[in-house]
């Protein structure tokens, strides 16, 4: 059996043939909705998979978009919607996928590709490893102890009609992805998040976007906005029951001194699962690796360290939980 590209006729029963796959008993909200910019008709070119007689048997999806990283812009892949129909599995259809992307990657010039997933084994094989690292901070002391700045009102915030407030607030991040034009309304519209907004004289100052359908549950997924609104707002959407904790990518190092001067906890863990397609791109970027480690992905962005310490790499990358695919 060929892989072959979805196109456009294919599109519809690609995505619900991936629906059912990773959503057997049906959830509140449907993969496309939890994953629109990879998953959108706008990435056709990102979606490849296998046919058996009856329809699709075998998908998966990548989106690439390029990354400000300490060591400038680098293309960085996320792998995703990783779906073999039950009666097919085992037998290394995925496993086909996966190579087929990670070359097709490679040949496109792409320095490094990331998934999320609680299967690793099922990824190592095409050289993914934990690597990097963000921060997970626990909510809880800032709702009950936070004070709201006097001059500002909390106010919902309808993700897709303020897309471009939020975007510009966004892009204030140093370590980010470049997303395209689309992608913001796509992302902040997303069915499953719930944003809320702090405003001065009617103007969105700082935002924090929770959970992402029932991908990042009772998580803050992406905030923006100075610190000293930032972390009252994490305490009146966790003191709205909204949320238990915020990612905090790497780079974000200060906002996390402040968050835990505050009385916020925090965790540190692996931001992905990382593999380095092409360590010459890499290498022209910020310098080579110690040799035999050109693709150990930890070599260039790090780790953490078993006493939950960092190890720094080459580069910094940060990934926010709504770009997660
Ligand atoms: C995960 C899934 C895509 C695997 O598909 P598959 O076609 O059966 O996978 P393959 O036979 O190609 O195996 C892929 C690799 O995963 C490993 N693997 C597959 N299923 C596994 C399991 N249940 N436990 C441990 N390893 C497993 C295989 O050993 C293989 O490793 P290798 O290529 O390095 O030897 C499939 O089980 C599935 O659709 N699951 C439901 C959706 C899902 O959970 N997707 C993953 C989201 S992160």
């Amino acid at each position: 059996m060929e892989i072959c590209p979805v196109g456009e006729e294919g599109y519809e029963e690609f995505v619900a043939f991936l629906d059912a796959g990773m959503r057997p008993e049906g959830a509140s909200t449907q993969v496309a909705d939890d994953f629109p910019v990879i998953l959108g008709a706008d990435n056709l070119a990102g979606m490849i998979g296998i046919r058996g007689d009856a329809g699709w048997i075998a998908g998966l999806a990548a989106l690439t978009r390029t990354f400000t990283t300490t060591a400038g812009p680098v293309e960085v892949a996320g792998l995703g919607s990783v779906v073999t129909h039950p009666d097919h599995r085992g037998q290394g259809l995925s496993s086909r996928l996966q190579r087929a992307m990670v070359e097709r990657l490679a040949a496109a010039g792409t320095p490094l590709a990331v998934l999320w997933t609680d299967q690793p084994e099922i990824y190592a094989g095409r050289g993914f490893q934990a690597a990097g690292w963000e921060f997970h901070l626990d909510l809880g002391p800032l709702a009950s102890h936070g004070s709201w700045p006097p001059d500002a009102g909390y106010r919902p915030v309808d993700g897709a009609a303020a897309a471009a407030d939020l975007a510009a607030l966004y892009d204030r991040h140093p370590l980010r992805t470049r997303r395209l034009a689309g992608d913001h309304a796509a992302l902040y519209g997303m069915p499953g998040t719930t944003i809320r907004a702090l405003v001065r004289d009617g103007r969105i100052e700082a935002f924090a976007c929770c959970g992402k359908g029932i991908d990042f549950p009772g998580y803050v997924a992406e905030w923006a906005g100075a610190a000293m609104d930032v972390l009252p707002l994490l305490g009146r959407v966790a003191a709205e029951g909204l949320a238990t904790r915020a990612l905090v990518p790497a780079g974000n190092e200060r906002f996390l001194e402040r968050a835990v001067a505050a009385g916020a906890g925090f965790a540190v863990v692996p931001s992905g699962l990382w593999a380095v397609l092409r360590p010459d791109r890499l290498q022209a970027l910020c310098g080579p690796v110690d040799p035999g480690r050109e693709r150990d992905a930890t070599a260039w962005l790090g780790e953490v360290v078993a006493e939950g310490e960092v190890r720094p790499g080459r580069l910094q990358v940060a990934v926010w939980g709504l770009d997660s695919v």
